[in-house]
């Protein structure tokens, strides 16, 4: 009742008040759409073995959960599996809805073995293709699905509607128990192995073992064109997609539209999701679906195998072997910075902050901290016997044991500073050079320091890439925001030279920063919560490449974060 009075006064007064912005609304959704998750393991064959993994309602991918623009969504997760979980909505932006945004002992603790936690938002003016995943220890690698929201009805896309749409979710698969994985890689302070396989659909394909028929397929009708919503949720690796013979049509990232922009290949990174569309144009045949890894960081371990699918003519013979795509080298930048160059906004865009009220300068890299273990063999299996880490601003986040969001909200003081700086201690050659005054000493800090904001600031976020272990393209993901990417470049960010784009920027959630270089990113502050921003290769994540942006409440109800839902996990 109350929202709805509201909408009326702001139409009665809407004059009389200029300062109270008459487009502003509760959040309550038109449809509401109720879905039940069960966090549980199950069994599957994989790369000939048999493994026990977690999954959605025994879904691998989990289930697709459908909406349209202005829908909320309520989900019931309950956890059966033995560890931790926790679901995000990557890519929602929770507006005045933080509680739900799922990042572990950010805006929630995990909801433990046997608990239940309902998940309950509104999709507000976004619509396109996003995925939900775990976001606790690395339990993503297999429990992810596809979030599809279409457009309102009788809003067309603005595109020519395609015959069929089919999801491609990429992952990387480990054929052993995820969440011991993670503590090990941990505690040994070195890196992990590389995945066994990546993974079309939950399916590695044909170029691995046992995996003949464990390949995902797509029966084409000549000559129609098909929408194809591409979503990398694997863990630690950015892949390159390309179809042989088949040229992609980009129409969408990041669940916004872009102008269309045609190439032969896509790089995504962790966390991206781009819509592409594909016309059956081609003779009949039977022809791949490939990703393969893109790998800008120096000595890295990989998986090189790449995954296959079938886009498949119906005519074609199904035993006939398939027509392999070129996909560009694993260390092709080039090819990733040409796709970069062709993502603009579709329409020139209004919003898009031209003056800045809070700057943040952020470095983003890996580090080598001295070993500290009495036990050196065992905890020091890093780069000159140190331990990995990575950090923003030389500082690694450690996650609290108490949400932030829970602190803050309730005053405790105990578990997070608000003291995250809004630029690195020292400026120097950050691509070439390395942080402390020592040449060689790549030691971070570590903290629980977050960056306070107050509500309605337009901001802007350096992302500056660093080569004090290697340099590497980062997939850096906000979340709570989407923000126009409004430059990028290679090597030190030089505010003289920057080229910005303020009429027709990309607007993302996640952006890969150049190897060795650096990213604009704009966005208004204006939903109040803790916005968990951090590298989504999950490696990085929990090395502690990561942050956390405390947004104000501004005045009045509609904007000012409500109370935490009753259910809400306790740590
Ligand atoms: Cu998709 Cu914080 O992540």
């Amino acid at each position: 009742m109350f929202p709805r009075l509201a909408t009326w006064l702001l139409i009665w007064f809407g004059i009389t008040f200029p300062a109270y912005p008459a487009a502003k609304q509760w959040p309550q959704g038109t449809t509401t759409r109720f879905y039940d998750f069960k966090i549980q393991t199950t069994r599957v064959n994989k790369l000939c073995n048999s493994n026990e993994i977690v999954t959605v309602n025994n879904m691998f991918p989990g289930p697709v959960v459908y909406a349209q623009e202005g829908d909320r969504l309520i989900i019931k997760v309950t956890n059966l599996s033995p560890y931790n979980a926790t679901i995000h909505w990557h890519g929602v932006r929770q507006i005045l809805s933080c509680w739900f945004d799922g990042p572990s002992y950010i805006t929630q603790c995990p909801i433990t073995p046997g608990q239940s936690f309902t998940y309950e938002f509104t999709m507000v003016k976004q619509r396109g293709t996003f995925f939900w995943h775990a976001h606790v220890s690395w339990l993503r690698a297999t429990v992810y699905g596809a979030l599809i929201v279409y457009p309102k009805a009788g809003v067309p896309y603005p595109f020519p509607f395609p015959y069929e749409e089919h999801i491609i979710i990429l992952g990387e698969y480990w054929s052993q128990d995820i969440v011991q994985l993670e503590r090990q890689v941990i505690a040994s302070g070195g890196v992990p192995p590389p995945a066994n396989a990546y993974t079309i659909n939950g399916h590695p394909g044909p170029n691995y073992n046992c995996s003949t028929n464990d390949v995902y397929k797509i029966d084409l009708v000549p000559g129609k064109t098909y929408l194809l919503r591409l979503i990398n949720a694997g863990l630690n690796t950015e892949n390159f997609f390309a179809i042989a013979n088949h040229k992609l049509t980009i129409v969408e990232a990041d669940a916004e539209y872009t102008k269309p922009f045609t190439t032969d290949r896509v790089m995504l990174g962790p966390g991206q999701t781009l819509n592409v569309l594909v016309k059956a144009d081609q003779p009949i045949a039977r022809y791949s679906m490939a990703i393969g890894p893109y790998i800008s960081a120096r000595n890295a371990q990989f998986q090189n195998i790449t995954s296959v699918a079938y886009f498949q003519y119906s005519g074609a013979v199904p035993s006939s072997l398939s027509l392999p795509a070129r996909l560009p080298n694993i260390n092709d930048n080039l090819a990733v910075k040409t796709v970069m160059d062709g993502l603009k906004g579709l329409n020139t865009k209004d919003d898009v902050p031209k003056e800045i009220d809070a700057t943040l300068f952020l470095t983003i890299g890996l580090n080598v901290n001295k070993c500290r273990s009495p036990t050196p063999q065992q905890n020091c299996q890093g780069m000159n016997n140190g331990t990995m880490a990575a950090s923003m601003n030389n500082i690694s986040f450690i996650k609290p044991t108490v949400s932030v969001l829970e602190s803050y909200y309730k005053g405790f003081e105990d578990y997070f500073t608000p003291d995250f700086p809004a630029a690195p201690l020292r400026f120097y050659d950050f691509v070439n050079g390395a942080p402390n005054s020592a040449p060689n000493d790549t030691n971070a800090m570590n903290g629980t320091r977050t960056k306070v904001i107050e509500y309605g600031t337009r901001v802007q976020i350096i992302l500056q890439d660093t080569g004090t272990v290697t340099t590497e393209n980062h997939p850096i993901h906000l979340h709570g925001y989407s923000f126009y990417v409004v430059g990028y470049g290679s090597g030190n960010y030089n505010p003289q030279t920057a080229n910005l784009n303020l009429v027709d920027p990309p607007y993302m959630n996640t952006i890969g920063v150049p190897v060795g270089g650096w990213a604009a990113i704009r966005f208004k502050a204006d939903n109040p919560g803790v916005w968990f921003i951090h590298c989504h290769f999950d490696l990085h994540q929990s090395w502690g490449l990561a942050t956390a942006l405390i947004v104000k409440n501004g005045v009045g109800h509609l904007e000012t974060l409500p109370h935490p839902p009753a259910d809400l996990p306790r740590c």
